[in-house]
């Protein structure tokens, strides 16, 4: 069998004065980190600090944040680079407290698994985006659910993981990865999962973002933000690479329950706005509109 891992470049990475040494790369080619679970990832000045839960900085990327040019760009495409992608998102418009984002909740159920395995790798997402100071998309932070393998995780089964990817120059991606944690989930197992603006102490000045599952145990991995920009897009969709034909995906629609975007003044009016790569062998419906309980499904 072929896994992923088959697939990564062997590119030699530059040697970095830091703890965290990636595991591998996406399949874009973008290094990959694994942090402990519940690490603290905190913009500070145009630097990118890890903190890992006891509070020790265990890696510091280095100005990621591109210095601000006093000119506001207004894009809120979800812009996702690298793996070609299908969504449902929503633009916010971030003019005062009552319209920023609060908690972008979701629900899903593990679905049978695609019937070829050929190395395909599917992530669906719900995710939020975040902006640099010039309102340039820079970064992703997202809960997903994975079929098929990446260095740190995966085969022909379902994953669970939550990420942050940003975009600028060669850009990184970090996992949160609980020791002892197994990722792996059931078909049929109902899970949900949050991206929810939270207070945090270390930095109040910033916009604070925590991004995980939950359910009874509340023993699945979650990951914390603190960036100087509130998220621009709340984006529910799939990236996937390698997937050649509809046996690659799963044999029925993929579907995002229970999607309540709650914004500092309650449940918006909202339309959900949809975009789909046409190399990508599936589309996104709006099923169910609005801020409360929105039903979107992934289509092949
Ligand atoms: C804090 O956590 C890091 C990462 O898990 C670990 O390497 C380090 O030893 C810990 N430090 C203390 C003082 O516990
Ligand atoms: C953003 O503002 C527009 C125009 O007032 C409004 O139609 C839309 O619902 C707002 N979006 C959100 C997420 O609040
Ligand atoms: C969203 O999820 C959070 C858990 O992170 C929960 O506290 C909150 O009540 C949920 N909000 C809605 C509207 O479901
Ligand atoms: C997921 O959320 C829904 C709606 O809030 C709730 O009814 C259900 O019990 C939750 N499932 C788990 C596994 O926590
Ligand atoms: C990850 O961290 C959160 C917050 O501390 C915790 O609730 C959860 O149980 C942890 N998960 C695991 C698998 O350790």
């Amino acid at each position: 069998m072929r896994f992923f891992l088959s697939l990564i470049s062997a590119v030699t990475v530059l040697h970095q004065t830091s703890a965290l040494t990636p595991v591998g790369h996406t399949p874009s080619g973008k290094p990959m980190y694994v942090v402990p679970n519940k690490s603290r990832i905190q913009q500070v000045g145009r630097d990118l600090k890890v903190f890992a839960p006891n509070g020790t900085v265990i890696e510091t990327f280095a100005n990621v944040f591109p210095q601000r040019t006093g000119k506001r760009n207004p894009a809120t495409l979800t812009r996702r680079q690298g793996l070609s992608n299908v969504a449902a998102f929503v633009p916010l418009n971030n003019t005062n407290a009552m319209d920023m984002l609060e908690a972008f909740n979701t629900t899903f159920t593990v679905p049978p698994s695609p019937t070829t395995f050929e190395s395909q790798l599917l992530w669906f997402a719900a995710s939020v985006v975040l902006p640099d100071e010039n309102g340039v998309p820079m970064g992703e932070l997202r809960t997903l659910l994975q079929y098929g393998a990446t260095v740190i995780q995966g085969g022909p089964f379902w994953t669970i993981a939550a990420q942050f990817e940003w975009f600028p120059d060669a850009g990184g991606l970090l996992q949160g990865s609980p020791i002892g944690f197994d990722p792996n989930v059931d078909v049929g197992t109902a899970i949900n999962t949050s991206i929810a603006r939270i207070e945090e102490d270390f930095d109040p000045s910033l916009f604070w973002y925590e991004a995980g599952f939950y359910d009874d145990s509340d023993a699945f991995p979650q990951l914390e933000l603190g960036v100087t920009e509130p998220a621009i897009t709340a984006v529910i969709g799939m990236e996937e690479e390698g997937a050649l034909q509809s046996s690659d995906y799963p044999p029925e629609p993929f579907r995002f329950t229970q999607t309540d975007l709650t914004l500092g003044g309650g449940f918006p009016e909202i339309e959900w706005d949809v975009e789909s790569d046409p190399s990508a062998g599936a589309y996104v419906t709006v099923d169910v509109d609005g801020s409360k309980d929105a039903e979107i499904a992934i289509r092949f």
